[in-house]
């Protein structure tokens, strides 16, 4: 792999994606990685990432020069590319010339920029600057406030650049860092959807063996794939789960059901808990004490529907849908774990162990989609927004029952159905449809009063979650939501649009 070093700044994994934009796999490790464990992992090329804005500043990571004397493709980028001439004999310096954000770059010659516009934006974000370039290396790019903006030594096959590649605010970023590692570090673009399907596929048959395998599916994207995946691998001895808690969304269960066993032929098994979970949440308003519910029913559930394949067959292996950036935030490792199953259910055997197979350990979730598309997943399954585990559960505001659930999933429907219609569903992280159910308010229908609940709308734009801004959808669209919702939804008699960013709200009501 491409191993790009992590110097603590949040780039580290977009750099990781960036490169395997340009078909070459790569692996996020943490900067205390010693040079040995790094060769050990034998890399086809090593990206220093950017970090501390300086490498003057107070416990700021240093590199080890004997990772310049392996023979192995280095990039440095911002901080790394500091490091770097640090550690090669340049000279780094405080010139009080800071670029933060959109600058200017004078580029010409070399290979990295070759082609390139004269003058071009890039992204900088720096405090020091490169002032000498070490020698054997040719400089090629330069800015106001970094005289040494970028250098490579296409011998040694060592380059670098001040500024951010990794971020669309450098257009020619991309271009950047695909001929690094095609043409400098001379890299074949290998890591393509086919070749990761294969890869995984012959995996899967390595790890299961003959062995039989369960999957538990959410209805989303990752269980969705990572079950179509050890599909393909091993036919039959894969049985997939699906728990219907009943609170799910209008049309959810039938697309799990027909479409994905149409798509892959899976075996299904299929449980309908709608009532425990009901019965578990009679009377329950605190959201947390829901959430808490509903995650210990749904283990119970799992676990009798596992219990009762095991009585038939034994399965060995559990498939999860874990993705790269769980694996590089819980702190990276390669290998399947072996997890006890969950056994706060009395009657499972104590010493039953699954194997994990996760094989999406290594994608990213962009990949993942990639990879559901190139098994034939439908468009539905493989672009599908978020929706929350404990689903329409917390997103009722008050306690939850069958008829509440009835009308949120009637709201719900329309919302979704509207959005898609004006194209907007790739615009959206997702919009939350919620029920204030113990809030009524005066309405007026047809000459007749009316005492209904209001809905809320909660569209949301989003990267990643942890930040979201509320969606400024087009006034038509909402006209079209709120005339259909209280026309054709009983006992909603208003519609009201949250437009709160988060934070300080989060996304879901509860
Ligand atoms: P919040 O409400 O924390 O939500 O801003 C962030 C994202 O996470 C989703 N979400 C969940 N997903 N299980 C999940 O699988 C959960 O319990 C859960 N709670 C929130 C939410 O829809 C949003 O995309």
């Amino acid at each position: 792999p491409v191993l790009v070093v992590d110097y603590g700044a949040q780039y580290a994994q977009l750099i990781a994606r960036r490169v395997r934009e340009a078909q070459v796999y790569s692996e996020v490790v943490p900067h205390t990685a010693s040079v040995p464990e790094l060769l050990d992992r034998d890399p086809a090329a090593i990206v220093l990432s950017g970090g501390p804005s300086s490498v003057y500043a107070e416990g700021a990571p240093t590199v080890d020069p004997a990772l310049f004397d392996a023979g192995v493709p280095v990039f440095g980028i911002c901080y790394g590319f500091q490091a770097m001439a640090q550690v090669l004999g340049g000279t780094v310096e405080h010139t009080g010339a800071r670029e933060y954000g959109r600058t200017e770059l004078s580029s010409g010659g070399g290979v990295l920029h070759a082609d390139l516009p004269r003058r071009h934006p890039v992204w900088m974000s720096h405090g020091d600057s490169v002032t000498e370039a070490p020698s054997g290396f040719t400089v090629t790019a330069g800015s106001s406030g970094a005289p040494v903006a970028a250098f490579e030594d296409v011998e040694r096959r060592f380059a670098g650049v001040q500024y951010h590649p990794e971020v669309a605010h450098s257009p020619h970023g991309q271009e950047v860092l695909r001929r690094f590692l095609h043409d400098v570090a001379g890299l074949r673009p290998s890591w393509t959807i086919a070749s990761i399907v294969e890869e995984q596929v012959a995996r899967i048959r390595e790890q299961v063996g003959d062995g039989r395998a369960i999957c538990g599916l959410s209805g989303g994207v990752d269980s969705a794939v990572a079950a179509a995946l050890v599909q393909r691998a091993i036919g039959d001895r894969l049985t997939c789960v699906f728990v219907d808690h009943g609170l799910l969304r209008a049309g959810e269960r039938g697309q799990v059901e027909r479409d994905f066993v149409a798509a892959t032929g899976v075996n299904l098994v299929t449980v309908d808990a709608a009532d425990r979970f009901l019965a578990a949440l009679d009377g329950v308003t605190d959201p947390e004490q829901k959430r808490k519910i509903i995650g210990r029913e749904f283990i119970r559930v799992f676990e009798q529907a596992e219990r009762d394949l095991q009585a038939d067959s034994r399965y060995d292996f559990l498939v999860q849908g874990t993705l790269y950036p769980d694996v590089v935030e819980s702190g990276g490792g390669t290998g399947a774990a072996n997890i006890k199953s969950h056994h706060n259910v009395g009657g499972l055997p104590e010493d039953l162990t699954f194997e994990l197979v996760e094989p999406l350990r290594e994608l990213f979730k962009d990949e993942v989609r990639r990879v559901g598309i190139e098994l034939g997943l439908p468009e539905t399954i493989v672009h599908r927004q978020p929706f929350p585990g404990p689903g329409l559960g917390i997103r009722i505001i008050g306690a939850v029952t069958a008829g509440r659930l009835e009308i949120l999933r009637a709201a719900d429907a329309i919302a979704r159905e509207e959005l898609t219609a004006a194209g907007l569903d790739r615009d959206i992280w997702q919009c939350p449809v919620v029920l204030l159910a113990d809030v009524h308010s005066v309405g007026v229908q047809g000459d007749f009063r009316t005492y209904g609940h209001p809905v809320v709308l909660r569209p949301v734009s989003s990267e990643d979650a942890m930040t979201a801004d509320w969606t400024r959808l087009p006034y038509d669209v909402l006209e079209r939501i709120s005339t259909r919702i209280t026309n054709e939804v009983p006992d909603v008699n208003r519609v009201v649009l949250d437009v709160t960013s988060k934070p300080p709200g989060t996304i879901e009501w509860e």
